[in-house]
């Protein structure tokens, strides 16, 4: 499914979110700019897609000199932030999130946006990205989630009637944007997403509501 949009990915997401998606990529990146200042540190972007989320983390470390991976199973995404990132210092890995090809304690930081939501186990996907942090590593999965009140009320005709019927129209494909609304419906509300966080071992876990609750930032630390 997400092969079959890259080609008009990036042009979606910045109409369909009236370009509030970089807002949140920054912001996300800016979160983590202690662990991002760190010479030594070593960054996974995981659903990495064609990359903004990455491109913003690397922004952030400056002149520091982070590691910094994007790994995503869609080849055709992955094709995409390669060609975006000629001559970055970004590594880039075709990777399933529930059976990630890392040791243990290998990361000092795991950050994903917009995909975490898309797993078919989020336990299975919580229990990988903790395996693969260190201890005092820091995990950061911005994702969507459902504004309430009057603004929630205006949202949710925009977002379950009209992106449907525009992201189809400028994509060419059936089927993707009719799945978004539907996949933030079955993800966790936020206490239930904390919950499961804490259960897989995360310690300090919250989250910050990003532009009226539209998204927001997970956060949680091993
Ligand atoms: C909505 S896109 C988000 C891309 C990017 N992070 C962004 O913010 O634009 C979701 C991405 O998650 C990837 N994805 C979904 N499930 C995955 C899995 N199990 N393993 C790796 N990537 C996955 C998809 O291929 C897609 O590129």
């Amino acid at each position: 499914m997400f092969s079959s949009i890259a080609p008009r990915y990036d042009l979606l997401n910045h109409v369909l979110s009236f370009n509030v998606d970089r807002l949140w990529w920054r912001r996300t990146a800016r979160s983590f700019a202690g662990i991002l200042s760190e010479p030594t540190a070593r960054v996974l972007d995981l659903c990495c897609g064609t990359g903004d989320m990455t491109f913003a983390l690397l922004r952030q470390t400056g002149q520091a000199g982070a590691e910094i991976l994007g790994a995503d199973f869609s080849h055709a995404m992955l094709q995409r932030a390669r060609e975006k990132s000629k001559g970055k210092p970004l590594g880039w890995i075709e990777a399933d999130a529930l059976q990630l090809p890392f040791p243990d304690a290998h990361f000092d930081l795991v950050t994903s946006a917009f995909g975490f939501r898309n797993l078919a186990d989020y336990d299975a996907g919580l229990g990988e990205i903790f395996r693969v942090l260190r201890r005092g590593g820091e995990c950061g999965i911005l994702d969507f989630g459902e504004p309430h009140g009057p603004f929630g009320m205006l949202y949710r005709i925009y977002f379950q009637h009209m992106l449907p019927v525009i992201g189809t129209w400028i994509s060419g494909v059936r089927g993707p944007y009719s799945y978004l609304p539907a996949s933030v419906e079955r993800f966790p509300a936020p206490s239930a997403m904390l919950e499961r966080m804490r259960g897989a071992g995360f310690c300090e876990a919250s989250w910050t509501p990003y532009t009226f609750g539209i998204a927001g930032l997970y956060r949680g630390k091993r």
